[in-house]
């Protein structure tokens, strides 16, 4: 392989994997807006979300897709001079979701392995509700599906050049991101952590009020 065609192989590498994983953020993220309809709804959701993405085979391949994704990322982010805004915007948001990714799904496997919980409804509402977690979980969460979508919204202003196409889909994801925490902090009317939940966030975040 040429050197000038190695960064374009990452390239592609990165596109496909963020193809694939863009279909599993889709399922994830409708998921996640179900937290408006309460944990009933939202548990019998994610079981039958669980029953493709928990199955061996296909978690195996999500977690190394996830994997791909943020070393393809960060290596495209040496071969970037980025000039423009959209270019601007798709490094920043590359960068945030790395740190995010890796803390995300480094978490949620910590939780199931270790700490023997089921990472289902309560587990983010303890995050997004409890003091002083909250402080740290919904600008972290929020920033993740604004990140994902301008980062694709970037992608898409850089190769049809369409404002009106970028504004569109930055502006869904950001309305996305604020559904999602309303729905899990019942609109900051606050949600109940139940006892196992709570004893988790505490052990990380220390007793808040
Ligand atoms: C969460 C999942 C992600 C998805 C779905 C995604 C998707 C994409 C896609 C489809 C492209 C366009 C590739 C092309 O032009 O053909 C792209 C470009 C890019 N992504 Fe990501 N990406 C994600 C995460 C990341 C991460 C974690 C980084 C790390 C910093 C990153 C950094 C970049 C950079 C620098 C480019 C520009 C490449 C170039 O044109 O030189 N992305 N991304
Ligand atoms: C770029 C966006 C995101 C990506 C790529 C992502 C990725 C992942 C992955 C790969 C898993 C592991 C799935 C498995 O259990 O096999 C996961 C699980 C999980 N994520 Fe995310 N996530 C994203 C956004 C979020 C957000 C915004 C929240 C909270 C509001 C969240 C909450 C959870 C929870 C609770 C689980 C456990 C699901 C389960 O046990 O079935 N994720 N995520």
């Amino acid at each position: 392989m040429t050197q000038e065609s190695k960064p374009q192989a990452i390239k592609t590498l990165h596109y496909f994997s963020g193809i694939t994983l863009s279909l599993f953020i889709g399922i994830h993220l409708i998921n996640h807006l179900y937290s408006f309809a309460g944990p009933e709804a939202h548990i019998a959701l994610m079981e039958k979300f669980r029953k493709v993405y928990r199955h061996p085979v296909v978690e195996s391949i999500l977690f190394l897709v996830v994997l791909i994704q943020v070393v393809s990322g960060v290596k495209l982010l040496f071969n970037r001079n980025a000039k423009t805004v959209a270019e601007k915007i798709q490094i920043y948001t590359g960068l945030y979701l790395s740190v995010f990714l890796i803390g995300h799904v480094g978490a949620v496997i910590e939780a199931r392995l270790v700490e023997d919980l089921d990472t289902n409804f309560y587990y983010t509402v303890a995050g997004l509700n409890m003091n002083p977690a909250t402080w740290f979980f919904i600008p972290y969460y929020f920033l993740d599906v604004c990140a994902i979508s301008l980062h694709v919204a970037s992608i898409h202003y850089l190769k049809t050049k369409s404002k009106k196409g970028a504004y569109l889909i930055g502006g869904t994801g950001i309305l996305a991101a604020a559904l999602i925490i309303a729905g899990y902090t019942n609109f900051f009317h606050w949600r109940e952590t139940p006892p196992k939940e709570r004893a988790f966030i505490e052990k990380y975040f220390g007793k808040g009020y």
